[in-house]
């Protein structure tokens, strides 16, 4: 069985640290929002909606340590950690308006109220979500996937996972492939120990692998997850993903997206408005502390890509399938704030 990505457990939220995974099942206590802000920026937590559910928890505890005051600077802190995933920001917002709606005494209770919300909607928008994508599915299908978007990535099941979780569920016969994902290896490291955990087959690739295996006639659709999806469907997803959308394309293979509503950012006209990250070269020129590349080499490290929304053959969300021309309006976000 898998173990949980986040709990809240003993007055402290305890993350599964998946920096150390496989080699490791190893879990994080933060007890205090910069113990938090770090686990985000270091990927011991990652994944955009697992990003948000832990930014929620990291304002209950700024709220448990230090009460109203301290809760400005705490979404100041956890805001700057990551800035693609709007899931964060959404997160963020949605546990400020609680904060306003809620007296001092019953501030941190009330908060804490918030973030088990945000945190067991995220699962029960996973399930809906599988349960709409798995009907694109065919009955006997292999599904090649990039990163990781399953449970380790949200609060539990899984976006394009739990798309494949989902139709396995419903009696198809679904074969994954993973992407390794250069270069911090969320394909190899997380999907492929995640998906073995639960007995469902899985066939590791390199990224480079990708077109091949296409051209060989053994994928029969994409799935991957997002980060951020603009207005007119440009989606933001781990770096690759672009790549992975053209191949797919040039070899009449359908390439899905399967996102949460709280990653849907209306107020983004297009892709090119979506906050690339770049991170620290020396995740390009080492891994696991062997160096791969002459030192000090000069890197481009960005974390994500765009893949434009008409590479995509639909978006599928826990309120429906949404196929192109996309334009999705504000009406798309509320719908994760009920
Ligand atoms: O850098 P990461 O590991 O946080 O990137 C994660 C991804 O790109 C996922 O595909 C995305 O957040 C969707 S997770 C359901």
């Amino acid at each position: 069985m898998l173990p949980e990505t986040l709990q809240w457990r003993d007055d402290a939220l305890v993350l599964l640290d998946q920096r150390v995974l496989p080699g490791d099942v190893r879990y994080l206590v933060c007890r205090d929002v910069e113990t938090v802000a770090v686990a985000i920026e270091t990927l011991a937590v990652r994944g955009a909606p697992a990003i948000g559910i832990a930014a929620a928890y990291g304002m209950v505890l700024a709220a448990r340590v230090g009460g109203r005051n301290a809760l400005a600077s705490a979404e100041e802190r956890l805001a700057r950690t990551r800035p693609t995933a709007v899931n964060l920001f959404w997160a963020l917002e949605r546990m400020l308006a609680k904060s306003r709606s809620v007296g001092d005494a019953t501030l941190a209770e009330g908060l804490l109220d918030e973030a088990v919300r945000i945190h067991e909607e995220d699962v029960a928008m996973n399930r809906a979500m599988g349960a709409n994508g798995a009907t694109l599915l065919p009955q006997r299908c292999a599904v090649l996937t990039h990163c990781n978007a399953g449970a380790l990535a949200t609060g539990g099941y899984g976006t394009a996972l739990g798309v494949v979780r989902a139709a396995i569920r419903m009696g198809k016969d679904v074969r994954v492939y993973a992407d390794e994902t250069r270069p911090v290896l969320q394909g190899a490291r997380l999907t492929a120990w995640e998906l073995r955990e639960e007995a469902i087959p899985v066939t590791l690739i390199c990224d480079g692998m990708a077109g091949a295996l296409m051209a060989s006639g053994r994928v029969d659709a994409v799935i991957v997850g997002a980060d951020r999806i603009a207005a007119n469907g440009d989606v933001a997803n781990k770096i690759g993903t672009y790549g992975v959308a053209v191949l797919a394309r040039h070899h009449g293979i359908p390439f899905y997206v399967a996102a949460p509503t709280s990653t849907f950012d209306p107020s983004l006209p297009h892709g090119a408005a979506i906050p690339i990250e770049e991170r620290n070269g020396e995740e390009v020129r080492s891994f696991g502390g062997v160096r791969t590349a002459p030192e000090g080499i000069p890197v481009w490290n960005p974390a994500f890509d765009v893949t434009p929304g008409a590479l995509i053959t639909a978006i599928i969300s826990e309120e429906s399938v949404t196929f192109p021309p996309y334009r999705f309006g504000a009406a798309e976000k509320d719908v994760g704030k009920l």
